[in-house]
């Protein structure tokens, strides 16, 4: 092979595979490779007229294939498959080339790794990718993280393959080393939250409204035009609508009550309480899917535990309405959350992030896309520095007009033993975000009596203790 590609790329698994055709598409020419060696043959030989793809037998092929500086794009499991593959790439790669790992790699790992990649001369940037299998074909959004330098050598590519939004690339260099893959890690957790919050709402809509399949689907088609508008309100509906073809039923009730779960909500959650802030409907999304995992010790506790008497449909004085309102705060509430932990997160490592970028890179291409979006960006743009998402005066009136729905939806839920974590999770964030007094008072009081941890005082500076048992 002669040094004639501009770009090689490793892991061609589905989310590799359609990375590639997309830059493909783009009129950039590709190296691949892929550990069966297959595989990259059979996808180069597929590729269609005008996409330069060549496959690669072996590292050394794929980085002699390169135009210089090279760039190459990593797409792999997180961990240790991808340190791996940057090691063995940084052997044979020179001062000036350029790694991209486009994989779902925890922050931490990407800071390391570019520390460790720029201590040898080589650029190395950490770009989260949303929008799932589709997204990457036609069109993700891309949240990079790494140097200016390292970064303006993939910034051409990434702009041209990222979705558009108001004919703006979903695409964004949102800070230093491991600034992309942070954000991205929180885009999941937003990403876990919501559907949660959705799950939760059809849980409601079946069990104590009493819709069928074919009212809840309408719901959602209906619900996807005004304010609740989003790609994952979209699939909700049509997988409502979608029947078995072997029982003709819908299809939704014969799958498995059991979510599965990569790692990156976690990763959110405890990134949230490494910094100290609260993101409590993430943290519920992510216990949701846990607790769904133990089907077989659920179905043994539903025999011995008991609750409210079954649900009987009755609507427990519930609107369909009052559910779109509470789906849409709990979810202003998630949003509030995640970008609390991001504010937190460029503090603490200083990164600038800025938060009306990252929600505008978030409007197209990323799974949470959502018409929100532009308003939360609209908010950030108002004020840069806006300590929590709720406080934006038109967040904050919108969650006042909702807020009654929202406290039936959750008194419902809890009177019919019907679990909403997410949605009273967040209802629970917001009454204790606005309470000038929590009793934590208490709490304090409670530390120092059984532990002389102090306590201070509402009327004077000081640590003070008390004997309690005297
Ligand atoms: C995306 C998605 C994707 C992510 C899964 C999460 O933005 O395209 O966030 O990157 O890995 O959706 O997967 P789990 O639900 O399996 O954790």
């Amino acid at each position: 092979m002669t040094a004639s590609q501009d770009l090689g790329l490793i892991g061609l698994g589905v989310m590799g595979q359609n990375l590639a055709l997309n830059i493909a598409d783009h009129g950039f020419s590709l190296a691949v490779f892929n550990r069966t060696v297959a595989t990259a043959q059979a996808f180069a030989a597929a590729a269609e007229p005008g996409q330069k793809i060549q496959a690669a037998a072996e590292l050394k092929a794929l980085v002699a294939a390169l135009k210089r500086p090279r760039a190459v794009i990593t797409m792999l499991p997180a961990g240790a498959a991808t340190d791996e593959a940057l090691d063995a790439l940084a052997a044979l790669l020179e001062p000036g080339d350029v790694l991209i790992d486009c994989g779902n790699a925890l922050y931490a790992d990407t800071m390391r790794r570019e520390r460790a990649l720029t201590a040898r001369g080589l650029g190395f940037v950490g770009a989260g990718v949303s929008g799932g299998e589709e997204g990457a074909r036609h069109g993700p959004s891309i949240m990079a993280g790494g140097s200016a330098d390292a970064v303006a050598r993939i910034a051409p590519v990434f702009e041209a393959i990222a979705a558009k939004a108001e004919g703006a690339a979903c695409y964004a260099h949102v800070g230093p080393d491991g600034a992309g893959h942070f954000v991205k890690m929180l885009h999941n957790g937003i990403e876990y939250a919501d559907m949660q919050l959705i799950a939760e709402t059809y849980d409601l809509m079946r069990r104590v409204l009493g819709l069928d399949h074919g009212a809840m689907q309408a719901a959602f088609a209906q619900w996807n035009r005004g304010e609740l508008d989003s790609y994952l309100i979209e699939i909700t509906a049509a997988v409502l609508g979608r029947i078995d073809p072997e029982t003709g039923a819908p299809l939704v009730e014969q799958i498995l009550d059991r979510a599965g779960q990569k790692g990156t909500g976690g990763w959110a959650v405890a990134a949230a309480l490494e910094l100290g802030v609260a993101a409590p409907t993430i943290a519920a999304a992510v216990e949701a899917r846990t607790l769904s995992a133990i089907k077989a010790e659920r179905e043994r506790a539903a025999k011995l535990l008991s609750g409210p008497a079954p649900a009987l449909a009755d609507g427990a004085g519930l609107a369909l309405d009052d559910l779109a309102e509470a789906l849409l705060l709990a979810k202003i509430g998630a949003y509030a959350q995640g970008f609390a932990v991001i504010d937190a997160a460029g503090r603490r490592h200083g990164w600038t992030l800025d938060r009306a970028r990252i929600a505008a890179i978030w409007r197209a291409g990323c799974i949470i896309r959502a018409r929100l979006l532009g308003q939360i960006m609209a908010a950030y743009e108002r004020a840069p520095d806006l300590v929590n998402l709720m406080l934006d005066p038109a967040f904050a009136a919108r969650i006042g007009r909702g807020q009654g729905a929202w406290r039936r939806v959750v008194a419902a839920a809890v009177g019919h033993g019907v679990p909403a974590p997410g949605l009273g999770s967040a209802l629970a964030y917001y009454d204790s975000y606005r309470a000038a007094r929590l009793p934590a008072n208490l709490i304090q009081a409670q530390r120092d009596f059984f532990g002389a941890h102090t306590y201070e005082r509402i009327d004077r500076p000081g640590s003070v203790h008390t004997d309690w048992t005297s």
